[in-house]
């Protein structure tokens, strides 16, 4: 049986969080034995803000040792590094073309991004979202599970496979964005209006390389609603469907089971038990990233299989792009 492609990434900019675990790392690891996966750590995006060269290269390998930590297995998916396979930047650059000004006007991260950045905002956050739908293009896929914050990026890149196989001849196939029923959108501990970012300050996050005694820390000092009954409300309770939602994905308990089990319980309690279900989901990872980050040669040659097997197929791709596009020479 032929299995659909499926596509997603995350940027190696700092250390990652449960947002980015809950949100898009869970549901990789559970989709890899359906799917055939590629799994990529974007550093082309990342540069799109300024970040130290050095750190950027640590960065790109922590991500990778952390891909692994939570479970993506190399024999069932590959996992590589964006930049080293150059079709990438090539197919941006070409849906760049065909791209309107509007259309990435409208992008509500760049809105956001570009706001923080003022008179400093490059040309690449701007253009972001051309180079992101050719990630997803170039594989054929079908499938990215990603959180709700990329929705209007994958619209874009749906619209841009159909522009392109109007213009030039049947070419992509238009993909489908994949989120979560529950936790697509993790919010902010101190702030539940704003989402779990790690551009945020660190009580804003649970990194997933968090100390025992840091994440109890956060979680026990976590901002918390009006009232005190253990309930999912997003709307009247922000706060407390957040930490529902958190401590949902650390036990695989059902939203229902959660308020019953907490019913006539108060907030203290509750952050106690959701310190401790964190606790034990982070144990593994924060153990296994250090032992993947121990071994680097493994590391590299997980990354290195990861990259041929990606540079094969975007290869591929690029010859029929460039036809249809009329690139180069007969
Ligand atoms: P990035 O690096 O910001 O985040 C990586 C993934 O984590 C998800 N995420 C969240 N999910 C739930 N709650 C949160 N608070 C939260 N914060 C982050 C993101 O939705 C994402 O799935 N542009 C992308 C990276 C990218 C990409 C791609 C993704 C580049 N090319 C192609 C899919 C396909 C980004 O900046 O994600």
């Amino acid at each position: 049986m032929i299995r659909q492609r499926l596509f997603s990434g995350i940027q190696p900019t700092n250390i990652l969080h449960i947002g980015n675990y809950i949100g898009a790392l869970k549901q990789w690891v559970d989709m890899q034995e359906k799917y055939d996966c590629m799994f990529c750590v974007v550093d082309l995006h990342a540069i799109t803000v300024p970040q130290d060269p050095k750190e950027l290269r640590q960065n790109i390998l922590n991500t990778a040792a952390t891909y692994l930590a939570v479970g993506l297995d190399p024999k069932l998916c590959s996992i590589y590094v964006q930049s080293e396979v150059p079709e990438h930047a090539e197919l941006g650059w070409i849906l760049s073309t065909i791209t309107r000004l509007g259309e990435l006007e409208r992008m509500t991260q760049f809105k956001d991004k570009s706001k923080k950045r003022g008179e400093k905002v490059g040309v690449g956050l701007y253009s972001y979202p051309t180079l992101m739908a050719a990630d997803i293009l170039l594989y054929d896929t079908k499938t990215v599970p990603v959180g709700e914050d990329q929705m209007q990026h994958i619209e874009l890149a749906r619209t841009l496979a159909r522009r392109f196989n109007s213009q030039f001849g049947e070419t992509f196939v238009v993909p489908q964005a994949l989120i979560q029923k529950v936790g697509a959108r993790i919010m902010g501990l101190n702030d539940p209006k704003v989402k779990m970012s790690k551009s945020e300050a660190p009580a804003n996050y649970i990194a997933l390389t968090d100390e025992p005694d840091v994440i109890r820390k956060k979680i026990m000092r976590s901002v918390t609603d009006s009232g005190q009954e253990i309930k999912f409300d997003p709307g009247k309770k922000p706060a407390i469907s957040n930490l529902i939602t958190i401590y949902h994905h650390a036990t695989e308990k059902s939203i229902k089971q959660i308020e019953n089990d907490f019913q006539g319980k108060g907030y203290g309690d509750f952050k106690k038990a959701v310190a401790d279900a964190v606790t034990e989901m982070l144990d593994p990872i924060r153990q296994d990233i250090q032992d993947y980050l121990k071994d680097p040669a493994e590391l590299q040659k997980i990354l290195d299989k990861g990259r041929d097997a990606a540079h094969d197929l975007a290869c591929k791709k690029m010859c029929l792009v460039r036809k249809k596009v009329g690139l180069g020479r007969a």
